[in-house]
């Protein structure tokens, strides 16, 4: 199995805050592996170093063979590894349809003449971004929304949106951070199913930031456990969330809180 991204002894560090604490892991071709762990942990953090937006004190990052240290997000995201945020980043103001068409124009196939000139080519290539976009749109079971007003849709609407513009990337490695957060069970469980359908018919590799257990069980290979920057606890599903010390660091303390 082909490894796609391998993490070691990183640490990053926001001045007196050790944000993430030597933390390694890795992550073989197509599989799903889920990050959980209390608020504070470091999993966005996690997230923004391998995107680029954020700079480890020190670690390696070694995605398919090539270090991520020092490349700039867009760079990172021309190598196949796209992501959603935790505080959802759409255009608001744009149609749901233009969302996802802004990362299939960003590689236009056609040169600068005809996009000058409106030739018909390029012509052809905004049909043919149009087309591939509201393919993802569809994907994501939210096609019939195309021309609305991004802001307007709900919350877990701008959720699939945010998916869907991660997919137009063309991504190997596709990274979300928790896109359940705010979804009721039915919403939840049809997460579930097209998160299944997209895994399986892109033949992606997932990384899963979730709260949700009911979303993290059914679909992840493998945990990790963070917990104030450091691997608590890594494993198959079952394990890890029947481990006492995961147990009594996460799932105690969310049921308290309930
Ligand atoms: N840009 C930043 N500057 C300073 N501190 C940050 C920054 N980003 C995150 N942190 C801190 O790092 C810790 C981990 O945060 P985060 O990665 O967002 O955790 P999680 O996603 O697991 O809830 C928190 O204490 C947070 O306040
Ligand atoms: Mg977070």
């Amino acid at each position: 199995m082909k490894r796609i991204l391998d993490v070691s002894a990183l640490t990053i560090r926001f001045g007196g805050l050790t944000a993430i604490d030597n933390f390694s892991m890795h992550i073989d071709e197509g599989e799903f592996v889920g990050i959980i762990g209390p608020n504070g942990a470091g999993k966005t953090t996690f997230f923004n170093s391998l995107t680029g937006n954020v700079t480890p004190a020190s670690g390696s990052v070694n995605y398919c063979g090539t270090s991520l240290i020092g490349k700039i997000p867009s760079r990172i995201s021309q190598m196949g590894i796209s992501r959603t945020f935790q505080n959802i980043r759409i255009f608001p103001k744009m149609t749901v349809l233009e969302n996802v068409c802004i990362p299939l124009h960003s590689k236009p196939t056609y040169g600068l003449f005809p996009a000058v000139l409106g030739l018909k080519s390029a012509k052809a290539e905004d049909e043919r971004i149009r087309d591939e976009a509201l393919s993802y749109l569809e994907r994501l079971g939210i096609g019939e929304y195309r021309d609305y007003e991004a802001g307007t849709l709900p919350y877990g609407l701008q959720r699939r949106l945010e998916i869907a513009r991660a997919l137009a990337a063309h991504p190997t490695l596709l990274l979300l951070d928790e896109p359940a957060a705010g979804m009721n069970n039915d919403e939840c469980r049809e997460l579930v199913e097209l998160l299944k359908k997209i895994h399986r018919e892109c033949k992606l590799t997932v990384m899963l930031i979730e709260h949700h257990m009911d979303v993290i069980q059914p679909l992840c290979d493998r945990l990790y456990v963070l917990n104030l920057g450091a691997l608590l606890r890594e494993g198959k599903p079952g394990e890890v969330l029947s481990d006492p010390e995961v147990v009594r660091a996460y799932l105690g303390e969310r049921r308290k809180r309930k």
